[in-house]
């Protein structure tokens, strides 16, 4: 099955606004995550938070394929987090891009399920990663706002490349790459 949704890239501005809450769990919102299963293991990714598709909503699917299959976590709260750790980090909005990025290790986390019940419950090592980068997605946050300076120099290439082999779509990598989308940049505006 084709996945029915194309992952939004960095340049677009859906991911850079901040998703609002879940208002109603119906089988409208089912039915996206379905869809958005499909849109993930394509892609061959781990997560997949709603704006990645265009969706500004406040939830996220995920398999840490475990064998417990795909899960939704709708409105997510960090209610607490514990120590520091590094993690090799990449994201499906950025590709070809990862990084060695520090972040809490151990995070709570609260949210409602499909079944509209709540469920809590505490994420270290590779969940607690992947908790906090798709809350970062539903924020507006990017991968990219946690890089050193150095990181970031080596984005910037990285980021001009997909820039070139994305000609469209990517209006607003201009100003992710922290310039105007002008002039050697004119590719942005198409
Ligand atoms: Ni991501």
């Amino acid at each position: 099955m084709a996945s029915p949704y194309a992952i939004r890239i960095i340049g677009d501005p859906v991911l850079r606004q901040r998703a609002s809450d879940v208002t109603e769990i119906d089988g409208r919102l089912a039915a996206l995550c379905q869809d958005m299963y499909v849109t993930m293991y394509e892609a061959q990714g781990a997560g997949l938070a709603a704006p990645q598709v265009g969706v500004q909503k406040r939830f996220m699917v995920y398999d840490l394929g475990a064998g417990d299959g795909p899960q939704v976590l709708i409105n997510p709260v960090i209610t607490e987090s514990d120590g520091e750790c590094e993690f090799y980090e990449g994201c499906l909005s950025v590709p070809g891009l990862r990084f060695d990025i520090v972040r809490p290790s151990t995070v709570n986390i609260t949210g409602l399920n499909l079944d509209e019940h709540e469920v809590e419950f505490e994420a270290d090592d590779f969940l607690g990663r992947l908790m906090q980068h798709e809350l970062d997605h539903l924020n507006g946050i990017l991968l990219i706002d946690h890089l050193d300076e150095d990181q970031r120099r080596s984005a910037k290439k990285a980021l001009r490349k997909i820039a070139m082999e994305a000609p469209s779509g990517v209006a607003g990598l201009g100003a992710e790459l922290g310039s105007p989308a002008k002039s050697k940049f004119g590719l942005f505006r198409s």
